[in-house]
């Protein structure tokens, strides 16, 4: 593996999975791995689980990892080929990434979208502007468009979480939001489940939600979320907001947020979300607090799937 930005970097997503699964039972197998490898996490964007998980993953992995605030600490980036920098920008990408790619063997990237333009955000000119010019393996801690390390921790979890009786049935469905939030996580998770192509994959969501069809070509897509429920195994809570007229809130209803009535629907189904969650807003506090709920395993899980791909980088590279 070269870079890992998105479910097309990885050659056998099962493997991927059953190495990140191995490293679960025996976190320090490949300690040696990464000893004298340095890797630079840069946010530029808030985290907890991203930040900490990759940290520890690498830990494990023997490497150190230095972590830099770059939306606090560092200088404000231009990343317009052919910038007049007269502005609010002090340096530009072309001069920062070669100099990161020599201070660390592996470069880590968290860039969130505008949400203001969708030609901009989906252009996804941050991390590829990292890809171009840094000269090591880029690995994206969530980008305007895509949450890689959520989805392959998101795949993980389905397939120790299921005794496979049956095809799972998985459906990803909308809640209610406050805020506008990106389709990053929602459009990576259809991307990764496409492309798995172990689960019979359903979404649901108001009118006007629909995500960019690139990520969720192959699944089935309702509006109507009761009968996306009938016989779920696993049920995905996420907001974003709308992507056709960008970044907008159409829909605030408060029954689409899950609920224990809700999720009687189901087949008994297993309750994931990302986190961080808005609790009574997008799932209730039964649902979260119940036996059904996996957000916990799920977060815990993110260190296996952040070591299994570190680990692929540093065997490639
Ligand atoms: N799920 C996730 O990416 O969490 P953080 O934003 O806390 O990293």
């Amino acid at each position: 593996m070269k870079n890992f930005i998105s479910v097309h970097d990885v050659s056998n997503i099962n493997a991927l999975v059953t190495k990140a699964l191995a490293y679960k039972a025996n976190p320090y197998a490949d300690r040696a791995l990464g000893a004298d490898k340095r890797i630079g996490l840069l946010f530029m964007n808030p985290s907890l689980r991203t930040r900490l998980s990759t940290q520890v993953a690498a830990k494990n992995l023997g490497m150190e990892a230095i972590v830099f605030n770059v939306d606090k600490e560092g200088w404000a980036l231009e990343f317009e080929d052919g910038a007049i920098m007269s502005g609010n920008t002090v340096e530009h990408v072309k001069d920062a990434a070669p100099i990161l790619g020599q201070y660390f063997d592996i470069l880590c990237i968290r860039a969130f979208p505008s949400l203001k333009n969708k030609e901009e955000d989906y252009s996804e000119q941050v991390i590829k502007s990292f890809v171009q010019f840094a000269g090591v393996p880029i690995v994206s801690l969530e980008s305007s468009t895509l949450h890689p390390l959520q989805s392959l921790t998101d795949i993980i979890t389905i397939k120790e979480s299921f005794t496979p009786s049956h095809r799972p049935k998985v459906v990803l469905k909308w809640a209610p939001h406050i805020k506008p939030l990106p389709q990053c996580v929602a459009n990576s998770f259809a991307q990764w489940v496409n492309a798995w192509g172990q689960a019979d994959f359903v979404i649901t969501h108001p009118e006007d939600y629909e995500l960019d069809e690139q990520f969720t070509k192959g699944a089935t897509i309702t509006h109507n979320q009761d009968e996306a429920l009938k016989n779920a195994d696993f049920v995905y809570v996420k907001n974003w907001s709308t992507y056709a007229d960008y970044g907008k809130i159409y829909c605030n209803d408060p029954s689409w947020m899950l609920t224990p009535e809700k999720l009687e629907q189901t087949n008994n189904a297993k309750v994931m979300h990302c986190l961080p969650v808005r609790r009574n807003v997008e799932l209730s506090d039964e649902v979260l607090d119940s036996e059904s709920s996996l957000v916990t395993t799920q977060a815990g899980n993110r260190v296996w799937a952040a070591q299994a791909v570190l680990a692929e980088i540093l065997k490639a590279n």
